[in-house]
């Protein structure tokens, strides 16, 4: 049973990089930020307050499969909202048995922010994947242009930035490399160059992994 935990902050890459690990390790592939979107979405179209400890905590019990694969979950206010109740430690315990439990069945591969750190401390890989700023919020800049939802740069750089700090910030779970975490930093690589790095990284760690046990037999 494999598992490799990616974390890092919004648009460093680690969605793509997520779903082409687990295409070519045959794994399945969980997006936790989706968990925290659709907690979120709940939230804003019941006219709560995404702040509300209590209304979040009961929707992130109440999320079901079709939740998390609405297509609405990416907009800016839904963002916002999604980066609210993720500090919320009620929220992030709800969600945990979810995440534990997709992971035990076949093993996978997710990407978040606190995959390696509190989700799966014994994850067998774990990557960090990260870049500039400005290059996160250029990636994100060409999704909402690709969505039809044109925005300037300057505002995608100031969301990014504050959701960084409030990601990094919060005491519940926040987003910090673990410490045996590979740091990927994607500011400088495409796709293909990224995937190729994290390869060799995984590669490289189980190759390590095989020799560790062959010591103990
Ligand atoms: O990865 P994303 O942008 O879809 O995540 C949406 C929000 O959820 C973001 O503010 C960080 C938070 N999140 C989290 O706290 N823990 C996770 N494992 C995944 C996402």
């Amino acid at each position: 049973m494999i598992i490799i935990a990616i974390d890092g902050p919004a648009a460093a890459g680690k969605g793509t990089l997520a779903r082409r690990l687990a295409a070519a390790l045959n794994l399945p592939y969980l997006d936790t930020g989706l968990l925290y979107r659709a907690t979120a979405k709940r939230v804003l179209e019941a006219g709560g307050d995404p702040a509300n400890a209590e209304a979040a905590m009961n929707a992130a019990r109440a999320l079901t499969e079709a939740d998390t694969t609405r297509p609405d979950l990416r907009d800016a206010a839904t963002s916002k909202a999604a980066s609210q109740v993720a500090s919320i430690p009620s929220v992030r315990a709800a969600l945990l048995d979810y995440q534990r439990e997709f992971g035990n069945a076949y093993g996978a591969v997710l990407d978040g922010r606190d995959i390696g750190t509190v989700i799966f401390p014994h994850a067998d890989v774990k990557l960090f994947v990260t870049a500039s700023v400005e290059a996160r919020a250029k990636r994100r800049q060409a999704e909402f242009v690709a969505r039809g939802e044109p925005v300037s740069l300057a505002a995608v750089i100031a969301d990014v930035a504050a959701r960084d700090e409030a990601d990094r910030t919060r005491t519940a779970a926040p987003l910090i490399p673990a410490e045996d975490a590979i740091l990927i930093d994607t500011t400088t690589l495409n796709a293909d160059e990224a995937f190729a790095h994290a390869m060799a990284e995984i590669e490289n760690k189980a190759a390590i992994l095989e020799r560790m046990a062959a010591l103990k037999d």
